[in-house]
This record gives C-alpha cells, structure tokens and sequence, in this order.
C-alpha cells in the first residue's frame, strides 16, 4: 500500500456549534486526529460576542474535549474569536484581546448563517479597526457584499470594494479574508503585504464548482439532483474560480492557508436551506489529491512540500503559533464517505442515534481515494 504523510494540519476556520452538536464535533475532530490549531467561529447561538462569551465557549469546547476518549488524541488547541458587530466597542476589542481571542469575525447582515446581527455599515466600524490595529488584534472578514443590490454570485468580489478602503486607512490592520472563492479574491489577496493579510481555502472551493450544487456533474448513474451537502455562502463559482484558488493553494504563496469551513448542519435543516458543508471526511482526501497528478495519480514531492505549508505552515505564521513535527498517515484506498453520518454523544441530549439527527457529508455515497490510517510524533 502506499502510505502518504503530512504534517498535522491546523484548521484556521471551523463552526464547533454549541451543547450536543459540539460535543459530537469536537469527538469527530480528535477521532480523525487531523488538527493542530483550530479556529473556532463565533457565529454561534447565541453568538460569542464578548471577552466572556469567548471564555465560556472555551470552557464549554475544553469539557467537549476533556470528554471524549480519543484513539488518536493530539495536541488540539482552540484559539477562539468573537463576533464584530455594528454594536462592538473599541473596548470590547481591548477585553478580548487580554482575554486571549486572537480576532474578531465580521459577517455581512442577512448573508448566511446566523448573520441577522452582521454588519451593514463597514464605516461604524472605523473605532474598531482602529483598536484592533493598535492591539494587533485580527480582523476576520466573511467578504460577501451585504447589498441586496448585487447579486450572490458577484457578491464576494464586489467586497473587495469595501475591502481597499479599510486596507488605506488601517495600513497596520491585520486581517483575513475567509473562504475566498473567486479568481478576483486570489488576485487581491497577492497585492497586500505579505503578513498582513491572510486568505483561507475550504477543500470544497478548491476542487468544486457551482455545477456540482446544482447537479450538472453528478457522477454516472446518479440522477442530476442538486446537492444539498454543498450549499453554501459564499456559493462555489466557476471553474475558473477554482483554477485561481489551486493555483494559489500550489503557488507556495505564504497568504493562502487552510481553513476548512466544516460547517455542520443537521439534515432537517439542510433540507431546508441551511448553508454549511460537512467536509471533515472527504476535505483532505480532496486536497491530497489535488498534489498529485491528477490523471495517474502519481506524487509530485514539491507539490506536497507545497501543501503541507498550506496546510500548517502559513497559517501558523499569521497566527503567530509554533509548528508541529506531527505527522498524519493517510494510505491509498478508496474509501466511501458514509451517505448519512448520526451525531450523538452517549450521556449528552442526543444519547443515541436518531432519524432527526443525521448529518449529510460532503462526498455521501462517493469514494475517496485516501484513507486516514493514523497520527505519529
Ligand atoms: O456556508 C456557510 N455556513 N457559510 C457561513 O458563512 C457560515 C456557515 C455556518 O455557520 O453554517
Ligand atoms: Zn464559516
């Protein structure tokens, strides 16, 4: 068998959710012994949104933690975030910063989940960069234009027009660009100072196209049903858009970093619309794949040189966090990504297994061509 190694990746964009859907996730991460850092979203309900709402949530992701048994347990540090509102003061950004928070997210009002508390106005915000430049506190930006004027698909590169001016007038700002998915995003991030600015790739919007949400690409024998396991926001683009972002992910460029964007949802939920893709079985299969050739399948060594630094190099720069010697082991073999996945955590409110209480993965019913074996170091 062939065996492929990669250093442990850090996650720099993850939904851990809340009470038993975070005990369930938080179990999954560790039993898939993927992770090194992981960024935790704020986008919670209720959101975090204070120094105190971060310590909570830590202290609620540290008993996830504490609780589960894993059988490939490593070194998992949450670093944790708030939410930036057009009700956040300059001095909550002080308290979070003391408390440890490594950046506020900022989501554009109405854009997806949990976002009714998002922002409008990028101008009210100008105390706050203000703050968070002085403090070297890291802004996080969901870049989706809030306007109803512009339409979805053009939303992520008409942010950029709210992004240039903040970028002028907060030359010191730290910021990231979250799940980018255009060739314009690729291109914008490449013009800002390296170390300044970091943009992350979910797998999905690396190896996927709209097509596929819709059921154009459906593999053989399956109807051309859309594919409800890939709805998200910002939605998946064109090929081109993809192209840019593999380009970016192999350019070795230090500004482009993994974030996965698991996004869990329950399937009731899905089937109504929620946006959020549950990647945590096929992501890295994906990206791994992306580093070989892609019609043999043959390994290509600078490639994978390239994407462990994607995977745990560049992140950790900008974040400021050591690296890992860690190893993850992955062997090829086709492996099939289950078509439903139960979530439940035994003594929590979802003791068992429960028809309500399925997750659909990304991939359901697809094989992937790299099984994960084990972590080592
Ligand atoms: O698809 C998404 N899901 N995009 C987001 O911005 C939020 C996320 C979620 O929380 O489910
Ligand atoms: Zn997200």
């Amino acid at each position: 068998v062939e065996i492929f190694n990669l250093k442990v990746p850090d996650d720099y964009h993850v939904h851990l959710r809340q009470g038993p859907m975070l005990r369930f996730i938080v179990g999954e991460l560790l039993k898939k012994g993927f992770w090194g850092r992981v960024l935790a979203m704020p986008n919670t309900d209720p959101p975090i949104l204070t120094a105190r709402d971060a310590l909570n949530y830590r202290r609620e992701i540290d008993g996830a933690l504490a609780e589960s048994s894993p059988r490939y347990g490593g070194p998992f540090k949450p670093l944790m975030t708030i939410q930036i509102t057009e009700q956040t003061t300059p001095e909550m950004i002080r308290e979070a910063h003391l408390a440890g928070v490594v950046g506020g997210k900022i989501y554009p009002r109405d854009v997806t989940t949990n976002s009714e508390n998002g922002v409008v106005d990028y101008a009210k915000l100008y105390p706050v960069f203000a703050e968070a430049e002085k403090l070297g506190f890291i802004v996080l930006f969901h870049g989706e234009h809030p306007s109803r004027e512009i339409e979805g698909l053009k939303k992520s590169a008409a942010f950029l027009n709210i992004l240039w001016p903040i970028v002028r007038d907060f030359p010191g700002l730290r910021l990231t660009l979250e799940h980018i998915s255009t060739r314009d995003e690729v291109e914008w991030v490449r013009l800002q100072k390296e170390g300044q600015v970091l943009a992350t790739i979910p797998p999905h919007y690396a190896t996927c196209v709209l097509d596929d949400v819709l059921g154009y690409n459906q593999p053989r024998g399956r109807r051309p049903h859309a594919n409800i396991s890939l709805i998200c926001k910002p939605a998946l683009k064109t090929r081109d858009d993809r192209a840019a972002l593999q380009e970016a992910i192999f350019s070795g460029d230090k500004r482009f970093a993994y974030g996965s964007d698991l996004a869990p949802h329950l399937f009731p939920a899905k089937c109504e619309g929620a946006c959020g893709v549950y990647n945590l079985e096929a992501g890295l299969p994906a990206v791994i794949d992306l580093a070989h050739n892609n019609e043999h399948l043959v390994v290509d060594h600078n490639r994978i040189d390239i994407l462990n630094r994607f995977l745990s190099v560049n992140g950790a720069l900008f974040y400021g966090q050591g690296f890992t010697r860690d190893k993850i082991s992955f062997q090829r073999k086709s492996e099939e990504v289950p078509r439903k996945i139960a979530a439940f955590v035994p003594g929590s409110d979802w003791p068992e297994p429960h028809p309500d209480r399925l997750i659909v993965p990304w991939k359901n019913g697809e094989p992937t061509n790299w099984q994960f074996v084990g972590r080592k170091g």
